[in-house]
């Protein structure tokens, strides 16, 4: 059985005061405390073992090239593909999203095509798109959402026709914690020839995920969620696709030949890998997801489930708070605002008890809107956070309510 207890020391974060207080982490959403084996792993890189990748014929420079493509096997692995050459290291989910946006949807989407993505997607699985058809000449639908937080999947099928290309949806929604059923939209898109790209930012780190099963053409996911490093990131894209797709940047080693009257590109995975890649990190990410291996995966769903259930009872109790997002299959995140506190002053009364929430829009402009909202107090729990700090958010979030409602 998984018991939080187990691993918190791992982390040595969790063990820091903030203004003499115990920190109670409860961003998770917006980036994962690192255990100690990312960190020091991290570290030993910069320490002994650091050099250039792809370009030596040097021991470091060899050693460093054969981590990185043991890191790049090990996120295959973990995304359920059995080919190395349709995992693409980028610089974070949002160069992944856009990276799709400009080569897959400068080929396949043209003046009058159209693309379908959520009304609960981040900006970064928004504005990429809304960027491209802005190009092509393309329109952007919107499949919207109802006031619980599900989407609205009766919709689909009109949203969704023969003129639409790309279908951006996201796994799990970052503001509302809902994780739509990515089936029926992977097939009403498939129906009409039109890809699906799936952002996993948080729904990879709250799910078993395994892309050939799910049958989506593209999915992106951050590192830093999933208790890596900051600053590397995955796409991952079916071979056939990327095949077809042209490079994003270009530059050193996505290159076979280079002249000045034609360059010819490198086989996938490089041709999406222009310049020196972000070697260090990818293999920090991978040094995560081994840690990840190494517990209890099952364990840590449930234990996320039950800290979700119990914050959702417990702030339900708060006179006057509305938690966004009510749909049975969630993740373990949980926005809500308290009638008459703006969620900064809310969240900046919690930061001095030591507990760290996120507040303001979330990135996610379409959702506020959506509930007339500018913003919203949002706490995302992580395989780390214990009950205990479930109680120490709703002590916090009742003494902020008596402070600034008194
Ligand atoms: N996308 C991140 C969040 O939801 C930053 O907070």
């Amino acid at each position: 059985m998984f018991r939080p207890e187990d691993i918190r020391g791992e982390f040595p974060i969790l063990n820091e005061k903030v203004y003499g207080k115990p920190l109670v982490y409860l961003d998770n959403g917006a980036t994962a405390q690192k255990p100690r084996c990312v960190i020091e792993r991290v570290a030993e890189l910069y320490r002994s073992e650091n050099a250039n990748i792809h370009r030596g014929v040097h021991y470091l420079s060899e050693r460093c090239t054969a981590l990185y493509e043991d890191a790049r096997l090990t996120v295959a692995e973990a995304l359920g593909t059995p080919d190395t050459g349709e995992v693409i290291f980028t610089a974070g989910a949002t160069a992944s999203l856009n990276t799709v946006a400009y080569t897959w949807g400068e080929v396949s989407v043209g003046e009058g095509d159209n693309v379908v993505v959520s009304e609960m997607e981040h900006h970064s699985n928004i504005v990429p798109w809304q960027m491209l058809c802005q190009r092509r000449g393309a329109s952007l639908r919107v499949l919207p959402f109802d006031d619980e937080g599900a989407l609205r999947m009766e919709l689909l099928e009109d949203l969704v026709d023969e003129r639409t290309r790309v279908v951006a949806v996201t796994q799990a929604s970052n503001t509302l914690g809902t994780m739509p059923n990515l089936k029926p939209i992977i097939d009403r898109a498939h129906s009409v020839g039109a890809v699906v790209v799936v952002d996993g930012c948080q729904g990879f780190v709250h799910s078993e995920v395994n892309v050939r099963e799910l049958g989506c053409d593209f999915y992106a996911f951050s590192s830093h969620k999933l208790y890596g490093p900051n600053g590397v990131g995955v796409l991952y894209g079916r071979r056939e696709l990327l095949e077809k797709m042209p490079p994003f940047l270009g530059g050193g080693d996505m290159v076979k030949r280079v002249t000045f009257e034609k360059t010819t590109y490198a086989d996938l995975p490089l041709k999406f890998e222009a310049g020196t890649a972000n070697y260090i990190d990818a293999i920090g990410l991978a040094e995560a997801i081994k840690f990840l291996r190494g517990v209890d995966r099952g364990g840590v769903l449930a234990h996320e489930k039950a800290l979700l259930d119990y914050a959702t009872e417990e702030l339900g109790k708060v006179e006057g708070l509305r938690i966004y997002g009510t749909t049975e299959d969630k993740c373990s995140i949980v926005s809500f605002n308290v009638e008459g506190v703006h969620n900064f002053d809310l969240g900046s009364v919690l930061d001095r008890s030591g507990v760290a929430i996120r507040t303001g829009a979330h990135c996610a402009d379409p959702v506020m809107a959506h509930y007339g909202v500018q913003g919203m107090a949002r706490a995302s729990f992580g395989m780390y956070n214990t009950m205990a700090e479930v109680d120490a958010l709703v002590a916090a979030v009742r003494k902020a309510v008596r402070m600034l409602k008194g």
